[in-house]
């Protein structure tokens, strides 16, 4: 068994964080999503994984990445020279697949559920491909699936009008090595791309086993700001444990837990955790809220954050306001120069948000 994780693509709902990076690697609890993938793929027995990566980010992924020995597992990175569709990544990676069954998996995907127990229901029934599923409210917004009381799978539907079911596929699928002759029999769709959802379709078509799980546990997929937060609250709330590094003076208060970096100092704060703050961040006279990630590097003056992820180097200084719901990317500078400022004064790049709420 192999895996192939996707970690290409254009990125343009995270954008502008992903003009100059990849998506994949945007923290959340200060990890990237992508090594969260990498990290389930390996405790389900998984050591030999794919990265199908860009032109444009690939360098980042692979040197953060590396060449898997610290989550134990041997990488090989395969470009994609265009993003032309989760199939189309499939069938460039055919030289690491061979005849290999393997797991598909979408890098800026996090689920709660452990592969392990999906892998084994799909080498014990046989099946050419296993898909996992779970119930949406809007179901027009993905790929959608029709299925009987078995789980067997009757059809597949990409973004429908008129859902045929609430069972939208999360963005993880075992396959057997049959889904390369599935891609080498499918067209381009109307978007231009190579739909895995059109292979899987061809499959069903073909008669080949095909089969469901529904999973209970969360699913996010992190490609859009307000997920990303999502899964930073639900990370934060389940994994960080009280851990503090750094200096903290005395004036500082901890409430529940915060997690904080080596080199990082402290000064008359209050953090109420969960909270992940990095390595060498500079923090004096701020309130740092519930759901919080701190990237390393960062700096925050005179400043109340909750709900926030702020990435690497970003610094914010003398906001009055709080600041909430937030994303800022790497080395972006947040400041004001008066106490009560007449006027608001920004450089801001392409495709950016700022609300005032
Ligand atoms: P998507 O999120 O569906 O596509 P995208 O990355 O282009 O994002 P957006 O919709 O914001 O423009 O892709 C799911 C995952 O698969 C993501 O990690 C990127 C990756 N991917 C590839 O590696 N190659 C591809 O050709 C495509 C379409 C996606």
């Amino acid at each position: 068994m192999k895996a192939l994780i996707l970690s290409g693509g254009k990125g343009t709902r995270l954008r502008p964080l992903t003009y100059t990076g990849a998506k994949q690697l945007v923290p959340v609890a200060n990890k990237p999503i992508l090594w969260y993938g990498i990290e389930g793929i390996v405790a389900a027995g998984i050591t030999e994984i794919g990265i199908v990566i860009s032109p444009e980010t690939g360098g980042e992924v692979r040197d953060r990445t590396g060449s898997g020995d610290r989550f134990g597992a041997k990488i090989t990175y395969i470009r994609q020279d265009a993003p032309l569709g989760l199939a189309h990544a499939v069938k460039i990676s055919q030289d690491f697949l061979g005849d290999s069954p393997f797991i598909l998996f979408l890098g800026d995907n996090l689920i709660e559920n452990e592969l392990g127990s999906f892998l084994d229901r799909f080498e014990k029934k046989q099946l050419d491909a296993l898909i996992l599923l779970r119930p949406v409210e809007n179901p027009s917004a993905f790929g959608v699936a029709k299925v009987d009381d078995a789980g067997r799978v009757l059809g597949l539907v990409e973004k429908p009008k008129d859902p045929p079911s609430n069972l939208a596929l999360v963005g993880i699928y075992y396959f057997s090595a049959k889904i390369h002759e599935a891609i080498a029999k499918i067209e381009p769709s109307a978007r231009g791309e190579l739909e895995i959802t059109d292979a899987i379709q061809k499959l069903i078509d073909l008669g080949q086993p095909v089969e469901s799980e529904q999973i209970e546990g969360w699913w996010l997929d992190t490609g859009k700001k307000d997920d990303l937060l999502s899964a930073n609250q639900i990370v934060l709330d389940a994994q960080v444990a009280t851990d503090l590094n750094g200096e903290l003076d005395e004036a500082t208060k901890i409430d529940g837990r915060v997690r904080i970096g080596a080199g990082t100092t402290v000064k008359n704060s209050l953090i109420r955790g969960p909270v992940a703050i990095g390595e060498n961040c500079r923090i004096e006279n701020c309130f740092i809220g519930p759901y919080s990630s701190i990237a390393d590097g960062v700096t925050l003056l005179d400043t109340d954050i909750e709900h926030s992820v702020i990435l690497r180097d970003a610094s914010i200084a003398g906001i009055q306001q709080r600041i909430v719901d937030s994303l800022i990317g790497q080395r972006a500078k947040l400041g004001e120069a008066l106490p009560r400022p007449k006027a608001l004064r920004f450089m801001v790049g392409d495709d950016c948000q700022i609300e005032l709420v």
